[in-house]
């Protein structure tokens, strides 16, 4: 190439004292240009737009036309034009270039800057994209990333050959390594972005995994309907109130609606009611101003304001107070409240989702619980049954949840058919939260990660009918039934209203509409005070 190169000589070309040279004058020019170039790649690090600003400087201000901007594409090695500047307008092409192809294609072969008094003596110009003007001068220098090529910057000076093609092709270059520059640092800020988004999306597929539908199992008739309500309740912003025994999996719907609901994004913010007394539930639900009261040593958003956009889930929702529950009441059918010590409304766009294992029915009947916002919350509800209401779901279940427990210990879990018959003989009063500990107990006390009869253990011999559990032929014979109950004395005020209520059941055969009778309450009443007073009823 060098028989192209014009090494010019640029002390001839300077006029006598007084005057400037033109080599003077070009680089003065070429000076201005260069601020204004670093000027155009400052302004924004989205690459796309900067270069045809760049391009357009070159033009304007530096004489230099026809101006392109090639970078590597990573995947094929090929030079891609990027933009293209012309006088009349912006030209973008898709043109590539190969090693060796074109005069550009030469730099993508040996990183070097070419210098062409007129481009058309160049017997390797393409004139691919079409916009070069033969009879004029041509450079394109190498963009460089950290040593390597990233691109080719290429322009045509605007007249013929003047002998000034040197200092042009310096500034040129001058030019390239800004644009590299700026390619690297765009590059990092891209890469950087790219993998925040990586991380994100995989984070948010593992939660979805981890909560979505699939994380639920059960084949029951029951549970299928329930799943199938959940799935179509999700998407919309309804209140769901979610019933069903402890253990019965309420806190895993609530995470399935919310991770399959256009909330999803958002938080899911949770709070557990009967954990927290009172006054602090209040202040932990809508938040405090600072000096609201002692200790409020600075003003804190409450789980309200912490689930905007997203759902908030109350816990045990029928463990509030009735005081508690009109205040509640309010910011369901407004959506605003005032955080405590505070007189500013705040105003906040939160689905809820509630779940209690009360029979609020009953409560409300009892007036335990307000109606109104009974009404608000059980716009959609679901039930999910007791699992010794769905023993066919046991053997999924269980072996979901082993695969679960083996990941945990790296290691294969597997459970006899003996063992499984025993499961699905017991009572469950724990649901499958008992099911999950029983498991567990068993997978720590298995050398093998065989799990057997003799494994399975209930701590509290709770189990539902002596005749369904298989009893070793040599064992004790079945304790006798227990004598008939003493009299008790159901009005005897020393009796705790607990006992009482035993007491009436024990003289009514454990028939709860005889002992409410007995005890002169609605049989709804007393279902509710055996929930309540957590009495456990003995079936005969
Ligand atoms: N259908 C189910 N499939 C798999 N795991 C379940 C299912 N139901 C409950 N679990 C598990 O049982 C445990 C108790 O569930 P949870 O949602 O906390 O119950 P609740 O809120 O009703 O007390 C959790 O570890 C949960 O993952
Ligand atoms: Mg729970």
């Amino acid at each position: 190439m060098d028989d192209h190169i014009h090494l010019h000589n640029t002390a001839a070309d300077c006029p006598p004292p007084g005057g400037f040279c033109r080599t003077h004058e070009l680089n003065i020019q070429l000076l201005a240009a260069l601020y204004a170039v670093s000027r155009a790649l400052s302004r924004s690090l989205d690459f796309k737009d900067t270069l045809h600003e760049v391009l357009r400087v070159l033009h304007d201000e530096a004489g230099l036309t026809r101006g392109l901007i090639s970078v590597v594409d990573p995947e094929s090695g090929k030079l891609a034009i990027r933009t293209i500047y012309t006088p009349d307008g912006h030209i973008a092409d898709d043109a590539q270039y190969g090693p060796g192809e074109g005069i550009i294609g030469l730099i993508l072969e040996k990183p070097r800057t070419i210098k062409l008094a007129r481009v058309a003596d160049e017997p390797r110009f393409l004139n691919r994209s079409g916009v070069y003007a033969g009879e004029l001068p041509f450079i394109a220098v190498p963009i460089k990333v950290g040593g390597n090529l990233q691109g080719v910057l290429a322009v045509q000076p605007e007249g013929p050959e003047d002998g000034l093609i040197e200092e042009r092709a310096q500034f040129v270059e001058m030019v390239a390594n800004l644009i590299g520059q700026n390619l690297r640092l765009s590059l990092e800020v891209e890469q950087e972005k790219s993998s925040l988004v990586e991380e994100r999306d995989l984070l948010r597929r593992t939660v979805r995994h981890q909560f979505g539908f699939d994380s639920m199992v059960g084949r029951s008739a029951v549970m299928r309907r329930v799943f199938e309500q959940a799935r179509l309740v999700a998407k919309w912003n309804t209140t769901v109130l979610i019933r069903g025994e402890t253990g019965t999996g309420k806190e895993l719907i609530a995470n399935a609606i919310h991770y399959n609901s256009p909330r999803a994004r958002n938080a899911l913010v949770k709070l557990n009611c009967a954990a927290l007394p009172e006054n602090l539930l209040e202040s932990e639900l809508f938040g405090h101003e600072r000096g609201a009261f002692t200790g409020a040593v600075e003003s804190r958003k409450g789980r309200f304001e912490q689930a905007n956009g997203g759902t908030l889930f109350l816990d045990e929702i029928g463990e509030i107070s009735p005081a508690f529950q009109a205040k509640l009441l309010r910011v369901l059918q407004e959506g605003e409240f005032e955080r405590v010590g505070g007189s500013r409304t705040v105003k906040v766009d939160v689905r809820i989702i509630a779940a209690t294992h009360r029979d609020l029915e009953a409560a409300v009947d009892m007036g335990d619980f307000r109606e109104d916002l009974f009404y608000r919350l059980n716009v959609m509800p679901l039930y999910l049954p007791p699992l010794r209401e769905r023993i066919e779901d046991i053997p999924e279940i269980a072996r979901h949840l082993l695969a679960k427990i083996g990941n945990d210990q790296k290691r294969k879990l597997t459970v006899t058919d003996l063992a499984q018959r025993r499961l699905a003989s017991h009572d469950w009063p724990g649901n499958v939260r008992e099911l999950e500990n029983c498991l567990e107990r068993a997978a720590v006390l298995s050398e093998d990660g065989r799990i057997d009869v003799d494994l399975i253990r209930f701590p509290s011999s709770r189990e539902r009918s002596a005749s369904k559990i298989p009893r070793a032929p040599t064992g004790p014979a079945p304790e006798a039934p227990p004598p008939g109950p003493a009299e008790v004395d159901i009005n005897d005020p020393a009796l705790s209203e607990r006992d009482r209520v035993i007491a009436a059941l024990e003289q009514a055969g454990w028939v709860q509409a005889k002992a409410a009778r007995i005890l002169g309450m609605t049989p709804r009443q007393i279902a509710y005070r055996i929930q309540t007073l957590n009495i456990e009823v003995k079936q005969f």
